[in-house]
């Protein structure tokens, strides 16, 4: 089978997207794929990426080269594809791709906009469909849904630009004095603050408007944990829930940030299986599951929850979820019993059934 693997792409999360699609790469089972790169800039351009343009594989993050043929789907065109010169002018068909796997993380990867340029293209592609996509992407659409299914959720409020609220109104809102303020559409704890004054809190939501024009702001769970499920569907559609991880950010960062995540080494630790009572643990995945299904994801998801002692709270689903090396989607299915090569084989069944 011929994967393209697009990586890179036009949101914040672009170098991540490197770092997910290098491990993507390198699990897929070279007897049975063909992969073509394709990067995308941070500009939005398709670039073919190979040896020549420095491309390169095997390392850590891939490189998404900045000049090179471009590679446009042709719609209606069951994975046919043209490269064209950097001059525009020689066009030449490629062979067609037999399934896109789009390792993109967040707005325009994530959100249902590629999903929806590869629908037209009439070319399978591995995970969730237009509707799931952008469903999940937006963090204040995907947390009313899971209210609406009576799913147990943290208090919040969306704002939209230019709308400002005050750091007592937004207290009495969600009910705590330590708020977490965070972009509705975005990934990976980019631009996400916590704010314990009327300063601190003035200061985040400037920060996470430079990156959406709506905001979410978020009631802290007490004495929080942080625990994640991943979920996955397979070609004949069962739904299954891995085990459980548990985030550990260090004293330092105080919650799972950007910085903790991807900058310092060591800035959180993942403990896999997460040390809960069996019978929570079956409640979390039974959640999971749930919420995959209210959220309509398809194919794979990582739903992430905030325990506090017996409570357990949806926090969100991330349908591209991290595929880097220190993710827990991945990680978690190995602890399940399913190797990556294996997860991967999973993913292309079920965008090829
Ligand atoms: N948004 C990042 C990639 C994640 O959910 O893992
Ligand atoms: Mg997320």
């Amino acid at each position: 089978l011929r994967v393209a693997i697009l990586f890179g792409g036009r949101s914040a999360e672009h170098d991540v997207s490197r770092a997910s699609a290098a491990n993507v790469l390198r699990s897929l089972d070279q007897d049975r794929y063909e992969t073509v790169l394709i990067g995308i800039t941070r500009e939005g351009r398709w670039i073919a990426a190979d040896a020549r343009n420095g491309a390169g594989t095997g390392s850590t993050a891939l490189v998404v080269p900045q000049d090179g043929p471009q590679v446009s789907l042709l719609p209606g065109g069951g994975g046919k594809a043209l490269l064209t010169d950097d001059t525009g002018s020689q066009a030449r068909p490629l062979p067609a791709f037999d399934v896109v796997f789009p390792v993109l993380h967040g707005p325009h990867g994530e959100d249902g906009t590629v999903q929806g340029a590869l629908e037209l293209a009439d070319v399978p592609y591995v995970g969730s469909g237009v509707l799931g996509s952008a469903v999940a992407m937006d963090k204040d659409v995907a947390k009313r849904l899971l209210q609406d299914a009576g799913l147990p959720m943290a208090r919040f409020i969306a704002i939209t630009a230019p709308s400002t609220i005050d750091y007592d109104d937004a207290v009495q809102a969600v009910g705590t004095k330590e708020l977490f303020v965070k972009p509705a559409n975005m990934g990976s704890s980019v631009g996400v603050s916590r704010a314990r004054t009327a300063e601190e809190f003035a200061e985040a939501c400037k920060h996470a408007f430079r990156f959406d024009r709506k905001i979410l702001i978020e009631q802290s769970v007490p004495s929080v944990r942080e625990i994640e499920c991943s979920v996955l569907e397979d070609a004949s559609g069962e739904v299954r829930a891995s085990e459980l991880g548990e985030i550990v950010p260090d004293d330092k960062h105080g919650f799972y940030s950007y910085d903790a995540k991807y900058i310092d080494a060591g800035g959180a630790s993942l403990v896999v299986p997460a040390r809960l009572a069996p019978d929570l643990s079956e409640a979390i995945k039974l959640l999971a599951i749930k919420t995959f299904k209210v959220l309509c994801c398809e194919g794979m998801a990582r739903i992430d929850f905030f325990l506090s002692g017996q409570d357990v709270f949806v926090n969100e689903a991330n349908t591209l979820p991290g595929f880097t090396n220190i993710s827990m989607y991945p990680k978690l299915w190995e602890t399940s019993g399913l190797p990556q090569s294996k997860l991967m084989d999973v993913l292309i069944a079920h965008a090829i059934a």
